[in-house]
């Protein structure tokens, strides 16, 4: 166990905070800690957003840092100067993974290599790398217990599956204070308009189709990132080190029924959607057995109803924060082009 009452007084580096969930925890551990200190490590990728951070930017608690968490001369240098940390950088979409693998490869298993490497020349109090529940593969019935076999499908997933045990495996091997979260589909603010519900969301403010994969039977869990960071916070200070922590809000919900709710909220017609070739892959369902994250004092705050409610409104009161990524950049453009004509 890592024996912490409190993160006031630690300082942690987070890798990737300048994402979704990073940018999410970094408000959240801002609020909760007023002392403090954080190190946001950033490659600034297309998902990576300063403007996710903007009103923080001058708080004496938080440094950014531009710089790729393949840089070993540079992780180690920030390594020396932290208590702890949290591992969330990496590629992240299922889709663009279909259409190119590499990157997923070089990030999220060679850079976690090259964090876990680092840890083994630096005495640090934890390091939590956040995983995903898509390492266990769909089922159809059941949920996954942490004891599971993994068994990824896409290559997003696998490389997510390699960096997992390379986690365990330094642990294992080297005795490093490594813990494993395995959150599932995260929503709220700040979420990159290529995920499905802020997709979902700003395509319908702007009255423009909503792409939805096959029948839109899938199924996924869906956890507030909110709820997904206080489970940050809780499996740091009560978990056991070497462990594995999966965290759901088993809360199972059709992607079609996502979609009736986002367009009911934002009063716009069902006619919007548009059925289109499904994901190659694509997961049925996800499913996770959480009694072990349960039993350290977590589980979900808020319902789907009203984070979901509260989410789509953000979108709603936001439009510079979207129309910014969505107008302007070339590479969400291109992508999308690229994966239809594929798709075809
Ligand atoms: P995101 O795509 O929004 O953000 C990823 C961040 O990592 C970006 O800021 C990007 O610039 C940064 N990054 C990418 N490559 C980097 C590199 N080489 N060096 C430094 N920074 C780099 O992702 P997210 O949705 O916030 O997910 C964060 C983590 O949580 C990921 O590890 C993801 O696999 C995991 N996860 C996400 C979800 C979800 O639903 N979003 C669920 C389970 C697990
Ligand atoms: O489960 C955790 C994972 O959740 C994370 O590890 C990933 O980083 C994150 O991207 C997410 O993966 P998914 O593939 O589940 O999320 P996505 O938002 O891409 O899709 C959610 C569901 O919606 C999925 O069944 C596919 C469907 N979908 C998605 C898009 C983008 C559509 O029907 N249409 C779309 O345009």
């Amino acid at each position: 166990m890592v024996d912490l009452r409190s993160l006031d007084g630690k300082t942690l580096l987070i890798t990737g905070g300048a994402g979704f969930i990073g940018s999410n925890l970094i408000h959240f551990m801002l609020k909760r800690f007023s002392h403090i200190k954080i190190i946001n490590l950033d490659k600034l990728t297309y998902a990576g957003n300063l403007e996710n951070l903007r009103d923080i930017e001058n708080d004496p608690r938080y440094e950014f840092i531009h710089g790729d968490i393949r840089d070993n001369e540079l992780v180690e240098k920030l390594f020396r100067k932290v208590n702890g940390v949290i591992h969330l950088a990496a590629e992240t979409h299922v889709d663009r993974s279909i259409l190119d693998a590499g990157e997923f490869v070089l990030t999220d298993v060679y850079g976690s290599f090259v964090l876990f490497e680092a840890l083994r020349k630096v005495d640090i109090d934890f390091f939590l790398h956040v995983s995903t529940d898509e390492v266990y593969g769909s089922r159809d019935e059941g949920f996954f217990t942490e004891e599971d076999p993994i068994n990824p499908s896409s290559p997003y997933a696998a490389s997510k599956a390699g960096a997992d045990r390379l986690a365990h495996a330094y642990n294992v091997t080297y005795g490093l204070p490594i813990l494993i979260l395995r959150p599932s589909n995260n929503f709220g603010p700040y979420q990159y308009p290529e995920k499905f519900i802020p997709l979902f969301t700003t395509n319908a403010l702007e009255d423009q189709v909503l792409p939805l994969y096959g029948e839109g039977t899938n199924v996924r869990d869906w956890l507030y990132v909110e709820d997904h960071c206080w489970a940050i916070e809780l499996v740091i200070r009560k978990g056991n080190i070497g462990e594995v922590y999966n965290v759901g809000a088993n809360c199972e919900v059709q992607n079609i029924a996502v979609a009736y709710r986002i367009l009911e909220t934002l009063k716009r017609p069902r006619s919007l959607i548009k059925s289109v070739p499904d994901r190659l892959g694509h997961d049925r369902r996800y499913a996770l057995d959480c009694r072990k994250i349960h039993a350290l004092g977590w589980e979900p705050k808020h319902s789907f109803e009203d984070a979901l409610s509260a989410t789509v409104t953000w979108y709603r009161d936001h439009p510079e924060w979207w129309k910014a990524i969505k107008g302007k950049s070339k590479s969400f453009k291109s992508f999308y082009n690229e994966y239809y004509k594929n798709r075809k």
